[in-house]
């Protein structure tokens, strides 16, 4: 009998010292999986991030490596940060101005309602009726998006102190779009950034392409996706509201072989994200490489960006030529003002004596991302510590392009009155690397009929306390 109680008694004290050693660990896995809040501020600690999302056929030829030996990652990039898979439900079409209520979310704090309206926003001179969707989630999130160049007019996000503001550049109307865009919120399609000299050879067959950018094609030619007036669905998703946008690509627009049709699904979810899904299937062999050019200002355009900390994913980039079309090379970015592994102003280093900084007029480069092209992971951070908030991008492509609104020079009056002087926003364009299809070294882009082109990029917002970066 005292043997039994003996054996009880370890058995009992057994169990207790491995709940007190795992415990913890569970309750940080818990954590792992909650959505994060609004108003409860990030306090800098790291986002877990967890596996969604497949391979594209066309990617799984891998990323290519620089041929010397990677840097220690940073600390972000570490690990592969990865997405937890996207719990959606059946995306079902919903009438416009159908308010879906917070409870639909399985949400406790049923505060606002995410919601879904649209209305006429404009005609184009061709007399195409053009509409403005305004989507919002129930912490308070808001995106305008138009049929036009799938554009985000508008992204409202709060700061530390819950204060909302427009951080996206554009105009306020359509005149504005039509008359003078750099591809403020636009999708660019059908390849994003250059292509050398507008052409390329495809299956032994060269194509010609516009000459829109001296002697190169740049985001798709002359009339671009971003140009073009999709046909748009308003969308339910459980995890938030969206619209899908469509457009076919006629054979030989643009001089792009192949009718491409098109599906980009704005999503803005119940996570505080701006979730962009991209899909196209074509009946030739073609290129594609869709990309969102939206222009962040993380003060709510209050001045320029130069004080926004960026945190990029990435230990090499592709170095480019005077044209801004790559060499071919990926270089390693460690011990030059191109490495951002770790949290560092976009001021800091944009002036620098350094030959690629001087091609680009500032930073307008392709970093090849961590471990990226294979499934949804972290690719870059940015926190503005006045207000507090921080951006994170998410992405299925293997590159990134940080374009630092070196062509912004005060030309520009944008939205409620604002000069978008030097450098007043920047871009983080995911993407396949500029110049591809002329790069057989570089991840393929080429989609055949029969195949899928899927990729997915989040632009995620929360905010901090500490100045610092994580
Ligand atoms: C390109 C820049 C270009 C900008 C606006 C970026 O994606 O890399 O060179 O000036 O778009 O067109």
């Amino acid at each position: 009998m005292a043997r039994e109680q003996l054996r009880l008694v370890l058995l009992g004290v057994t169990l207790l010292s491995i709940t007190i050693i795992f415990c913890p660990c569970g309750l940080l896995l818990a954590d792992f999986g909650e959505p994060p809040r609004l108003l409860v501020e990030d306090n800098g600690a790291s986002h877990p991030l967890r596996e969604s999302g497949g391979i594209s056929p066309r990617l799984s030829a891998g990323v290519p490596r620089p041929l010397a030996g990677a840097n220690a990652p940073a600390e972000a990039g570490a690990a592969p940060a990865r997405e937890p898979a996207p719990r959606e439900a059946k995306a079902g079409v919903i009438a416009a101005k159908a308010g879906i209520s917070r409870a639909d979310s399985g949400g406790k704090e049923a505060k606002q309602k995410m919601n879904i309206e649209v209305k006429p926003f404009d005609q184009t001179p061709l007399g195409e009726k053009v509409d403005l969707y305004s989507l919002a989630n129930s912490h308070g999130l808001k995106a305008e998006i138009m049929t036009y160049g799938a554009i985000v007019v508008s992204l409202q996000v709060p700061d530390r102190q819950g204060r909302m503001d427009d951080i996206v550049l554009g105009y306020g109307n359509l005149t504005e779009y039509l008359a003078k865009n750099p591809y403020f919120g636009a999708i660019v399609g059908r390849y994003g950034n250059r292509i050398a000299k507008g052409k390329f050879t495809l299956d032994g067959v060269e194509y010609s392409l516009a000459a829109n950018d001296g002697e190169n094609h740049l985001h798709g030619g002359i009339k671009g996706f971003d140009k073009v007036v999709w046909k748009a669905e308003p969308i339910k998703h459980r995890d938030g509201v969206g619209l899908k946008l469509m457009y076919l690509a006629k054979d030989a627009e643009e001089g792009y072989p192949g009718n491409l049709s098109c599906t980009v699904t704005y999503t803005l979810t119940e996570r505080n994200e701006l979730k962009i899904e991209y899909l196209a299937t074509t009946d030739k062999p073609t290129v594609v490489n869709l990309t969102h050019h939206g222009y962040f200002n993380l003060t709510g355009c209050q001045r320029d960006i130069l004080g926004h900390e960026i945190m990029l994913n990435a230990d090499s980039f592709t170095p480019v030529d005077a044209g801004l079309i790559p060499t071919g090379e990926l270089r390693l970015v460690k011990g030059t003002p191109m490495d951002f592994t770790r949290p560092t102003p976009i001021g800091d280093r944009v002036g620098s004596d350094y030959e690629q900084l001087k091609f680009g007029g500032g930073y307008d480069h392709n970093w090849v991302l961590n471990g990226g092209g294979r499934v949804l992971m972290l690719a870059a951070r940015v926190y503005e510590a006045t207000t507090g908030r921080v951006m994170e991008v998410l992405t299925t492509e293997p590159g990134i392009q940080f374009y630092c609104g070196n062509f912004l020079d005060g030309t520009i009056t944008g939205k409620k009155g604002i000069v978008y002087n030097h450098r007043y926003g920047f871009c983080l364009e995911t993407q396949h690397y500029p110049d591809s299809p002329n790069k057989p070294n570089f991840p393929s882009t080429v989609l055949r009929p029969g195949e899928k082109y899927e990729t997915t990029t989040i632009y995620r917002f929360s905010t901090r306390k500490a100045a610092r970066l994580r």
